[in-house]
């Protein structure tokens, strides 16, 4: 990342001001006007990248052809949603709000345009926002900003924190929608999310790329940061998980707040070989409980290491107090998880990427030395590592290192035969990394 001067300071703030605190667009109240009025071949249904455009004008095609998102629809007619359902007792998956809250434009019938269709999957406007107010003005450069646009209901997709938010909405689930235990047992895949990584695999999935962060993206957006986007996704996905925790749709008389926010191979895992050993991190909690999904945590204290020291002491207390309440009550887990969730709070804050600046080479020291402790024990922990370090050795350019990388995804292609001993094998491949040092 460059130095920024002043000037570039004051783009950068009011980019980030424009869209501050923006709703949903599952709950933004405007109407949702249908992918098809995003299409035509003068708009964003161009069949190859456009000239002299300041976007590619190809976004349509990009979708309908690579993007995962245009299929989330389909999907829920497959054998496997079909099965899903059924042991649900739902009628169908296509027609269950459950599902299509995660995997369709949800929203209120009142709400739905002429030209739209349920059938066309996480549309444009499910990540874009209603466009009902600025549908007819938003590529005017001469008179549309983004702050105008952002007046008129366009969501700021181009902000980390809103970017994170809108994401997780669906990737880990919200007050509104959650993937519960139980249609994770039906049959519904297991989870995982980093948002600069799940960022950059949707950006890259097709052909073309959805959009193409270039100089003139960086001039209107402020550019992409990547160490920034996966320290403050971190952080907001602990959160995120805390406040799930602590929510009030999971308080009650139970055993646990709810299982799909604990880790699934704390209890899902081959009973032939005992992998537990007591962690920091667990606050001396004994053998044979299960732990509430701590991999996007145990990312985020790595960050606190690097940038504020004193955040990181109270932050892993807290995550051990967390770990022992959980192994008493809900209602203990619920405070401290409300607790926790405030150190991280200011540690959101205290971050920026100025704070951040180069230190990829400390962040990589960092997550390698928080695996020596023992934390990457558990697949999510280590899944979580996995991202960080692709993404850090990536920015720091090294050939050498980025040639190791494919050989520590491959301890972790299978999550139920997860060796932590052969994970940790692999990553210290990446120590000394002396060929980085020399840049
Ligand atoms: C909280 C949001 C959420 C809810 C609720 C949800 N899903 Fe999903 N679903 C996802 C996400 C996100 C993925 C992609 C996971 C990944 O690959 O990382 C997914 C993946 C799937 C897949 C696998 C798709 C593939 O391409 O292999 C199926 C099948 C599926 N969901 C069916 C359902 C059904 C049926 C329901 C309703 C009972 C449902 N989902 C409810 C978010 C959700
Ligand atoms: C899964 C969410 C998602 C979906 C679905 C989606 N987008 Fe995007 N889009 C984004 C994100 C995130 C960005 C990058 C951040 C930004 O520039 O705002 C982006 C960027 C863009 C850009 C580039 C903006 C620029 O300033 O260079 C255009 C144009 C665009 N999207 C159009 C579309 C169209 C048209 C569709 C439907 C065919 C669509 N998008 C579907 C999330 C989405
Ligand atoms: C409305 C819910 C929703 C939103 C918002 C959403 N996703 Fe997704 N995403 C899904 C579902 C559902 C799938 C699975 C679709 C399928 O398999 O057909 C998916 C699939 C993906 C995949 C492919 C995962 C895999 O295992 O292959 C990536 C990457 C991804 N999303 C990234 C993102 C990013 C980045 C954002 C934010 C810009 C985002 N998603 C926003 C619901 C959502
Ligand atoms: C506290 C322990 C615990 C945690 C944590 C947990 N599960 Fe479960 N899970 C169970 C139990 C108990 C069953 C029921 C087993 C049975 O029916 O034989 C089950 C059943 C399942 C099943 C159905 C298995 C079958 O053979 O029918 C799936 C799939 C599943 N869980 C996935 C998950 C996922 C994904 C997560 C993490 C998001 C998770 N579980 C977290 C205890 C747990």
């Amino acid at each position: 990342m460059s130095t920024m001067n002043r000037s570039m300071m004051a783009v950068l703030a009011a980019i980030l001001a424009a869209g501050a605190n923006a709703e949903l667009p599952e709950r933004d109240g405007y109407t949702h006007m249908g992918v098809a009025t995003c299409a035509t071949s003068q708009c964003h249904g161009s069949a190859v990248p456009r000239d002299g455009s300041s976007v590619l004008q190809n976004e349509y095609v990009t979708w309908t052809q690579d993007d995962p998102h245009s299929r989330a629809y389909a999907v829920l007619s497959n054998a496997q949603s079909q099965a899903i359902a059924s042991r649900l007792g739902l009628a169908s998956a296509t027609s269950a709000d459950i599902c299509l809250d995660c995997h369709a434009d949800n929203v209120p019938k009142a709400q739905r345009g002429d030209r739209f269709q349920l059938s066309d999957g996480i549309g444009c406007e499910a990540c874009h926002g209603g466009a009902e107010n600025w549908l007819a003005s938003h590529y005017n450069t001469a008179t549309a900003s983004l702050e105008s646009n952002r007046a008129a209901g366009m969501y700021p997709t181009h902000r980390v924190d809103a970017r994170g938010e809108l994401c997780l909405s669906c990737h880990l689930g919200n007050r509104d929608k959650f993937a519960t235990h139980e249609i994770m047992a039906a049959g519904h895949p297991r989870l995982a999310f980093e948002l600069d990584t799940f960022s950059e695999l949707w950006r890259t999935a097709g052909r073309q790329p959805h959009y193409q962060p270039d100089a003139d993206y960086s001039d209107r957006k402020g550019g992409v940061n990547h160490l920034y986007t996966w320290a403050a996704g971190v952080i907001l996905e602990s959160r995120k998980r805390l406040q799930l925790v602590a929510s009030e749709r999971f308080a009650g008389d139970r055993l646990f707040p709810e299982l799909a926010l604990y880790d699934c191979h704390a209890c899902h895992r081959s009973m032939k070989s005992v992998q537990w050993r007591a962690l920091p991190r667990h606050g001396g909690v004994g053998p044979g409980q299960p732990f509430l999904h701590d991999g996007a945590l145990v990312m985020a204290m790595v960050v606190a290491r690097v940038i504020s020291p004193s955040d990181a002491d109270a932050f892993e207390s807290g995550l051990a107090d967390l770990h022992r309440a959980s192994s008493t009550d809900v209602a203990a887990t619920q405070a401290a998880a409300r607790s926790l969730d405030a150190t991280l709070a200011r540690l959101e804050n205290a971050l920026s990427p100025a704070r951040l600046g180069n230190r990829e080479l400390a962040l990589l020291r960092e997550v390698l030395a928080t695996g020596a402790e023992g934390n990457y024990l558990d697949y999510i922990s280590a899944e979580q590592a996995f991202m960080a370090v692709q993404m850090l050795v990536i920015e720091i350019g090294d050939p050498v290192l980025e040639e190791r990388l494919d050989r520590i995804a491959d301890t972790l292609n299978d999550d139920e035969r997860y060796r932590p001993s052969r994970f940790a094998a692999m990553l210290a491949s990446l120590e000394n990394p002396e060929h980085a040092d020399e840049q």
